[in-house]
This record gives C-alpha cells, structure tokens and sequence, in this order.
C-alpha cells in the first residue's frame, strides 16, 4: 500500500525518516512475509481479512502476526493526516454522549495510548453502537471484529523512536494533538452500520 501523503507531510510532528523506516522496512517487511506465507496456499489470492480470520482460527500465530501487522499499518497511515479536519456532527454527537467531549475523549485516548504497555495498538472504535478505546497488543488487530475501528495509533516503539527515542508520550500527544485524520474516522463511523467482516 504507498503512503497517502509524502513521507514528510507529518513534519516537524512525525519526521521523515521515520515514516520512511516505518513504511518501507517495517511495514513493507510484514507485507514480504505474508506473501512468502501464503504464496503456493489457497490463501494466496484472498482478501487479506480473510487471510487474518483464517491464520486466527487455524492458530497460525505466525501468518497472524504478519498479516494482521500488514492491515494494523495501512489502517495507521489513513489515521493520520497532515490536515486534520474535525468529527462531523454525527461522530462528535456519538462522542459527546458517550465521553463528554472531543476533548475529553482525546485525553482518555492519549492516556491510554502512552500508558499501554509494551508493543500494540490504541484505536478508537464503535463497539455495541458506543464509541469506545480499545487497545491490543502486538499484532492483534480489529480488523476482522468485533468492534468496528475508526482511527488507530501504533505505539510500537517503531513509530516514534527515530523522532523521540524513548519518549512516547511526546509522540502520541503530538498525534492525538495535530494529526489525527477524523475525515477517515467520520467516513467510517458513517459506515460502520453497514460494516460487514468477512465470514
Ligand atoms: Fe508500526
């Protein structure tokens, strides 16, 4: 998947030489081991949901962690933005009813995010028609369920180590701050109703 924007569209927040790094070794590494994977399978042509479904079901732990990484980052990528709009009136309405504020919520987001331990993912997601933060860890991804995902950030030391080294709370402020993509959130919270995962 190429970046939606160029690899220096996030500075001075996220530089280019991380997303350079992050999207072209880390990113690209996961998408080489799955194709190696699943190449000669009847996975081979799948959709990749369906390839994480079915490494899920199978306990293939190895094909999950790489397909699963694969999605997570190209679901990362379109979280970000480097002109962040605003939730719409509907998704703003969901989160007001469900946390108060816009700003309520990105502080829940940002603390959580900063306060996971180790390796994983902070999302932003719609979880029984609430808006919910739900975080995993490693590779496990929202991609095939149960709640729907609207935004995700990676807080794998990979995402901002280059700009931060060890300070991840200066990296995920400035995304929660700054770079947030919510016109991707307000698209998919207005399609989250027809969401359908892969059976
Ligand atoms: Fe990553």
């Amino acid at each position: 998947m190429p970046l939606p924007y160029g690899a220096d569209a996030l500075e001075p927040h996220i530089g280019s030489e991380t997303i350079e790094t992050h999207h072209g070794k880390h990113h690209a590494g996961y998408v080489k081991k799955t194709n190696a994977a699943i190449a000669g399978t009847p996975l081979a042509d799948a959709a990749l949901e369906t390839i994480i479904q079915t490494a899920a079901d199978e306990k293939d732990q190895k094909l999950f962690n790489q397909a699963a990484q694969v999605w997570n980052h190209g679901f990362y990528w379109h979280s970000l933005s480097p002109k962040p709009d605003k939730p719409d009136a509907a998704l703003g309405a969901a989160i007001e009813r469900d946390h108060g504020s816009v700003e309520a919520l990105l502080t829940a987001l940002s603390e959580q995010a900063i306060a996971h331990f180790g390796s994983g993912w902070v999302w932003l997601a719609l979880r029984d028609g609430a808006i919910v933060i739900e975080a995993t860890h490693d590779a496990a991804t929202l991609a095939t369920g149960p709640a729907v995902p609207l935004l995700v950030i990676d807080v794998w030391e990979h995402a901002y180590y280059l700009d931060r080294r060890n300070l991840r709370d200066a990296y995920v402020k400035a995304v929660t701050e700054k770079l947030l993509n919510w016109d991707f959130a307000n698209r998919n919270f207005a399609s989250a109703a027809a969401w359908t995962y892969p059976s």
